[in-house]
C-alpha cells in the first residue's frame, strides 16, 4: 500500500514518456527541461525567417502562417496541420515529436531546437483556437 502511495507520487512529479500523450504533457516534459514556456515567443520562432549558408528558411515555410492550414514539402506532399485544434494528432506521440524537431530544426536553423525553443513552440500551437 505504501509502495504504491509512493510510485504513484513519483509518477505525478515526474511524467514518463511513455504518459506522454496530451500535448499537455509533451509541453510538460519540455517545461521539466527549460523551465516555463512562453506562446509568445514560440510564435515569433514558427515565424522567424532564419538566413543560413545563403537561403532563407522558416518553419513556416513548410507548415505555412496559418498553423491551422495545411502545409507541403518541397516536393509539395501535404503537411496536415500543426494546431491541435485543427489535428487532433498533433503533440500525442513524443517519439515522433522528437523525431520531426530534430529533422526540421537541423533543417532550418541547422542545429537541435533547444528545450526551450521545443517546450515554446507546443505553447504556441497550443494556444492556437
Ligand atoms: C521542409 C519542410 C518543413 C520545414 C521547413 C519544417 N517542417 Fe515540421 N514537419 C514537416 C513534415 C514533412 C512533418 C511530418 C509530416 C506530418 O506529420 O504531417 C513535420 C512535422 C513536424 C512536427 C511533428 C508534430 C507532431 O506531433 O506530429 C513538429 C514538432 C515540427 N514539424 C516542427 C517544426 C519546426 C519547429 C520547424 C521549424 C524549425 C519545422 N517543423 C519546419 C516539414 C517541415
Amino acid at each position: 500500500m505504501k509502495i504504491l502511495t509512493i510510485i504513484l507520487a513519483l509518477g505525478a512529479v515526474a511524467v514518463p514518456p511513455a504518459l506522454a500523450e496530451t500535448p499537455q504533457q509533451i509541453l510538460a516534459l519540455y517545461q521539466q527541461q527549460a523551465g516555463p514556456a512562453s506562446a509568445a515567443r514560440g510564435e515569433a520562432f514558427f515565424r522567424a525567417r532564419i538566413s543560413r549558408d545563403g537561403q532563407t528558411g522558416s518553419c513556416a515555410s513548410c507548415h505555412t502562417d496559418n498553423p491551422k492550414a495545411a502545409g507541403k514539402t518541397r516536393a509539395n506532399k501535404a503537411i496536415e496541420p500543426l494546431a491541435p485544434v485543427a489535428n487532433a494528432e498533433r503533440f500525442t506521440d513524443p517519439a515522433k515529436v522528437e523525431k520531426w524537431f530534430r529533422r526540421n530544426c537541423k533543417d532550418v536553423l541547422g542545429r537541435e531546437c533547444t528545450a526551450q525553443e521545443k517546450a515554446d513552440f507546443v505553447a504556441f500551437l497550443i494556444s492556437v483556437k
